[in-house]
């Protein structure tokens, strides 16, 4: 098969945000995943306020109560972390208090662990042994805490654990007797992304980091809807100091999630301020999306009056003013205050997530108009149905565009088969409307968020050969990103994903590569790349596309050969002077399309690289079967 190749004259830039990632708190995706914190329900918020606690040796309900005992105490409800715990201790040495952890709690030996927590000693004489402890009962690690004071005051003391566990627990054993009241028990792993106090796991932040990724969309997806209005996510609750955060209830929690999570809170640890210092740790661009109003379609779809949308758009403008406005505005003080007085820059700003209908583009217009009054040069990403093609997703384009709207952000969970079919579903989008945000996808081998679904090879064969698509078609599809990111191994809702995770290590999936692939040899500008005069989008069951790099004087190519059979082609570029004499292959593929990589063979699929040789301006390469292969040569 021959390709021609235009070098000569790009048909557009690649946009530096062509691939980006999509976080959202599912499958413990946060709390319990990349957000570091060890102990579950730091802060006795959740709705039953002791789960995560156990009292394995209390006579709680004997009558007796030798050793001691504790509860929960209410203050004010509307208070932001307004619970804390009781112990009263009453048998010296006697009274244990244990967190569970999240699925457990993950244990490197020789690594140092941070633990902190807020005390108020009521009476008595207490001391606290906290020790991190296997299933046996062995100690890993252990350090002890006199909290003497008669106030609330924050104790805080490390020790270094001696041995790997998986699944550790948190044991407290009180010593003396008395009683005393605690809140915000915590334990972090000192080794967190940047080595940052309270912060972030770093292996998973690293395999997002390594993705180079143009952007960051957060905070999700449904969970940004909330099942009802009270319920979604309101940025101004997540910032400021951890102990003023206001716990929610996941909306992957039980109801309406695949794989029930009754355990599944948000904790805030991680929010917007980190998101947004996540995104300038990746160089990527970042991008907020906010509730318009109404709550996630397939719950309660509840909408807010018209009238009484106006604190949702000032949410909208304040988050501006968080990110940008400078410490003497009322919000960017409270970044400056966080420690980070300069800006975010951002330059985008979500409107609504999986929306659609008359309602949604009522509630859209009055966020534009507020935006755009205020922030003319603020770009807003528009929602549109959940699944691409269909009458109310068809209504939604249209009205979008009849205003102006600058990009919509499309989602397609479907079959590998819908994947390979459309990977010319842009080549004939209005170069003059709305840009596109491919914002959630992914191939799903089973159904949509089946539990039996799986990152296969073939989904990522198919998604890649998607991809080449997008490239192409780069005038007008400006972002993308796979969806969902990331699942813990126990505790997902949704699969497949992105990058999955235990409670001490990581792996990449097939997906994850091509992901990487495209991203890391994203260039600058897309050729036009032809066989027969006719773009490649699955005759032959090839699908290529190619860039410049303007930076590098490369020319990038992305070819996916989705047939079992070895396929040979040739490359003939016009509008260069000559090829360098080497290039670099990197290829992706597996005979067996349902591969996958696991916790066992984390790289059973991973990019291999090669030098290849060439001659003139023609490159000739055989692709394996089943396969991506990109390709970077320097023009002379
Ligand atoms: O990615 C999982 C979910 O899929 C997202 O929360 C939602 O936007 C979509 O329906």
């Amino acid at each position: 098969v021959t390709f021609q190749v235009n070098y000569g004259e790009p048909i557009a830039p690649i946009q530096p945000t062509m691939y980006g990632i999509f976080f959202e708190d599912i499958n413990f995706a946060a709390d319990g995943g990349i957000y570091a914190e060890m102990v579950k329900n730091r802060s006795f918020e959740f709705d039953l306020p002791m789960i995560g606690w156990l009292q394995p040796n209390s006579d709680r309900f004997s009558m007796n109560e030798k050793s001691g005992f504790a509860s929960v105490i209410k203050t004010d409800s509307d208070e932001p972390n307004a619970n804390f715990l009781r112990v009263e201790v009453k048998a010296d040495n006697g009274y244990v208090l244990r967190n569970e952890g999240f699925k457990g709690m993950g244990v490197k030996k020789d690594l140092q662990y941070n633990f902190s927590m807020m005390a108020r000693n009521q009476s008595g004489d207490i001391k606290m042994h906290i020790q991190l402890a296997d299933s046996t009962g062995k100690v890993l690690g252990k350090t002890t805490i006199d909290p003497d004071a008669s106030e609330w005051k924050e104790y805080t003391s490390s020790f270094t654990a001696t041995s790997e566990e998986m699944k550790a627990v948190l044991n407290i054993q009180f010593e003396g007797k008395g009683v005393i009241d605690l809140d915000m028990i915590s334990l972090f792993p000192s080794d967190t992304w940047k080595n940052r106090p309270k912060g972030m796991r770093a292996d998973l932040v690293q395999l997002l980091d390594d993705l180079d990724p143009g952007f960051l969309r957060f905070p999700g997806g449904c969970i940004v809807e909330g099942r009802n209005l009270a319920r979604r996510y309101q940025w101004k609750k997540t910032v400021g100091s951890i102990e003023d955060r206001t716990t929610l209830v996941n909306r992957w929690n039980t109801e309406f999630a695949h794989r029930p999570a009754p355990d599944y809170y948000q904790s805030f640890g991680l929010g917007f301020f980190e998101y947004f210092q996540l995104a300038e740790d990746m160089g990527a661009e970042p991008l907020p999306i906010l509730s318009c109003g109404i709550a996630c379609q397939f719950n309660t779809g509840e909408l807010v009056p018209m009238d009484e949308l106006g604190p949702y758009v000032q949410d909208a403008l304040d988050l501006i003013e968080f990110a940008n406005g400078d410490s003497n505005t009322a919000w960017g003080k409270v970044r400056a205050d966080m420690g980070h007085p300069q800006p975010f820059n951002m330059k985008y700003i979500g409107v609504g997530n999986e929306q659609w209908g008359p309602q949604y583009i009522e509630r859209y217009k009055a966020f534009e108009a507020a935006i755009k009054s205020k922030y003319p040069d603020m770009i807003i990403v528009s929602g549109s149905g959940p699944f691409p093609d269909g009458e109310m997703f068809d209504y939604g384009m249209k009205e979008l565009k009849k205003l102006g709207a600058e990009i919509i952000d499309e989602h397609y969970y479907r079959s590998p088969e819908w994947f390979l079919e459309n990977a010319d579903r842009y080549d004939s989008y209005d170069r003059n409307g709305p840009k596109v945000f491919a914002g959630e996808y992914a191939a799903q081998t089973v159904a949509i968020a089946s539990p039996d679904n799986k990152n296969s090879w073939m989904t990522a064969l198919s998604e890649a050969a998607f991809m080449t698509g997008l490239e192409r078609n780069a005038e007008v599809v400006h972002l993308t990103s796979y969806a969902p990111l990331m699942a813990h191994s126990e505790g997902w809702q949704w699969t497949p994903d992105l990058i999955w995770f235990n409670n001490l290590s990581s792996y990449g999936t097939p997906n994850y590569y091509v992901q990487k692939l495209f991203s890391t040899n994203r260039g600058t500008h897309v050729l036009s790349l032809t066989e027969n005069g006719k773009p490649v989008t699955g005759e032959k069951k090839l699908y290529a596309t190619a860039a410049k790099d303007e930076n590098t004087g490369e020319v990038i190519f992305k070819i996916v050969n989705a047939s079992s059979d070895e396929q040979n082609t040739q490359f003939k570029l016009n509008g260069i002077d000559g090829l360098a004499s080497k290039g670099r292959l990197t290829v992706l593929k597996s005979d067996k399309t349902d591969v996958v990589n696991s916790f066992e063979s984390p790289v059973a699929i991973a990019p291999e690289e090669q030098e290849i040789a060439l001659k003139g301006n023609e490159l000739t390469v055989n692709l394996a079967p089943y396969s991506l292969s990109v390709i970077r040569v320097k023009t002379v």
